[in-house]
C-alpha cells in the first residue's frame, strides 16, 4: 500500500463528494450515456453519473469505508425519500440508527461490517461525519463565529447579483480578521493535522491558505450561494434549499436510484490495479487523485486510462494545489474547462481540467 493510501483507507475522510458535480456532467458532455469509471470517494458523483443515464458506473476507491458509504448511498432507494433524508442526517422522522438496520441485510459483508462497527456515524449524521466535513465543521462552529455573526452569514442567501456578492465581499466580509483566521485554520499544517493527513501534501509546493482564500472569494462571489450545496454546507452545515440536494436526494433520483443502483458496481482497490483488468471507458471522473502521485506516477497512471478508454472518451479531474496537467495522448479541452471554472461552485480548487482521448 502506498504512503497516502494508508490514511485514506483507514478511516470514512469525505462523507461527500467536494467535486462539484455539475461540473463533472457537463465535462463529460455526450460520453456520460456510456461506460464510467468514477472514483467513488463519498459516492454522490458516481450516483450522478448512474442518475444521468450512464450505461454502466464501475466505481472504484481503495478505502473500504468510502465504498461503504456510497453502498448505503445506494441502498437508501429501499426507503421512502424522507426517510433516505433522515437516514443521512439532512431531515427529521426516524432515528437513523433504525433506518440502517432496515437496510442492513441488503449490504455486502464489508459494507455492513463497516457500519456495525461505527454506529456513532450513523447516529450523529452521516453526510457531516468524514474527517474532511468535521474539520469544515470546527471551521463553521468554532472560528466563523469569532469572525461574522449568524446575520452576516444568512445574508449570503438574499444577494442576487455578482455585483451584489461583490460588494457585500468587499465591504463586509473581508475583514483583516476573516483574513487572518481563515489564513490559520486553512493553513497546510492546520489542514494536514486535521483535515486532510499529512501523505495528502506530499507533493505540494508554495503557499497553500492564500491560495485557498482567494479561491473562498471566488465561491462568494461566483454562483449564487442559494444555488450552491457546497457554499451553503461551509456557511450552515446544512442545506437550506431543498432544490440544491445532490441527485439521489432529489425526488427524482429517489425515484430513478433503485435502477440506477443495478448499473453502480463496486471495486476496492487502487485506480492502478483495477485497470490492469477493466477497460472500455467512455467518462472518466478522476477526482483530484493525480494530487498524490509524483509526475512519473502520474504519467504512468494516464497510460493506463488511455489505454482502458475508448476513442473519444472524456476525463474530468481537478486539482487543489499540484498542477497535473493531462497526459499523452489527451487532448486537454481547455475552452470547455475555462467555462467550467466559471460555473465551478467548490471553493477549494484550481480550475477543473477536461481532457478528450485521441
Ligand atoms: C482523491 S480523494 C479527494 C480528496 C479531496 N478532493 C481532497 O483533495 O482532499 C477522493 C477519493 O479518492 C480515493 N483515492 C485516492 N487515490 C486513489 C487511487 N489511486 N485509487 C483509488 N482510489 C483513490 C480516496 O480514498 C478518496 O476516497
Amino acid at each position: 500500500m502506498s504512503e497516502v493510501a494508508r490514511p485514506l483507507a483507514a478511516r470514512l475522510n469525505y462523507a461527500q463528494v467536494w467535486e462539484d458535480d455539475q461540473v463533472l456532467l457537463a465535462g463529460l458532455g455526450a460520453r456520460v450515456g456510456g461506460r464510467a469509471l468514477s472514483i467513488a470517494s463519498g459516492g454522490d458523483n458516481a450516483l450522478a453519473l448512474a442518475l444521468a443515464g450512464a450505461e454502466r458506473v464501475d466505481a472504484v476507491d481503495l478505502s473500504l469505508p468510502q465504498l461503504a458509504l456510497t453502498e448505503l448511498k445506494l441502498a437508501s432507494h429501499r426507503l421512502s425519500l424522507d426517510e433516505a433524508r433522515a437516514l443521512f442526517g439532512v431531515g427529521a422522522g426516524t432515528a437513523a440508527g433504525v433506518l440502517y438496520l432496515r437496510l442492513r441485510a441488503h449490504l455486502s459483508d464489508g459494507a455492513r461490517g463497516w457500519w456495525d462497527a461505527h454506529p456513532e456515524l450513523i447516529a450523529g449524521g452521516l453526510l457531516g461525519a468524514g474527517r474532511f466535513e468535521r474539520y469544515l465543521e470546527l471551521f463553521r462552529r468554532r472560528l466563523l463565529p469569532l469572525i461574522h455573526g449568524a446575520g452576516r452569514r444568512e445574508r449570503w442567501l438574499t444577494l442576487d447579483s455578482e455585483e451584489a456578492r461583490r460588494r457585500y465581499y468587499a465591504e463586509a466580509w473581508d475583514s483583516p480578521r476573516w483574513r487572518a483566521l481563515f489564513r490559520v485554520f486553512f493553513s497546510q499544517r492546520v489542514m494536514a493535522w486535521l483535515g486532510r493527513s499529512p501523505e495528502q501534501f506530499a507533493q505540494v509546493e508554495g503557499p497553500v491558505a492564500s491560495v485557498l482564500l482567494e479561491r473562498a472569494r471566488r465561491m462568494f462571489v461566483g454562483p449564487s450561494i442559494r444555488d450552491n450545496r457546497y457554499a451553503q454546507w461551509l456557511l450552515f452545515g446544512r442545506w437550506r434549499e431543498e432544490g440544491v440536494m445532490p441527485a439521489w436526494l432529489t425526488p427524482e433520483g429517489h425515484g430513478a436510484l433503485g435502477q440506477a443502483a443495478e448499473r453502480v458496481h463496486l471495486y476496492h482497490r487502487s485506480l492502478q490495479e483495477h485497470l490492469g483488468e477493466e477497460g472500455g471507458y467512455d467518462a472518466l471522473n478522476l477526482s483530484d487523485i493525480f494530487e498524490y502521485l509524483d509526475p512519473a506516477q502520474s504519467a504512468d497512471l494516464w497510460t493506463r486510462l488511455r489505454a482502458a478508454s475508448l476513442s473519444g472518451a472524456r476525463a474530468v479531474w481537478w486539482e487543489v494545489l499540484v498542477p497535473r496537467p493531462a497526459g499523452a495522448g489527451m487532448e486537454p479541452l481547455t475552452e470547455l474547462a475555462a467555462r467550467l471554472a466559471v460555473e465551478d461552485r467548490v471553493p477549494f480548487y484550481a480550475p477543473p481540467r477536461v481532457a478528450e482521448r485521441r
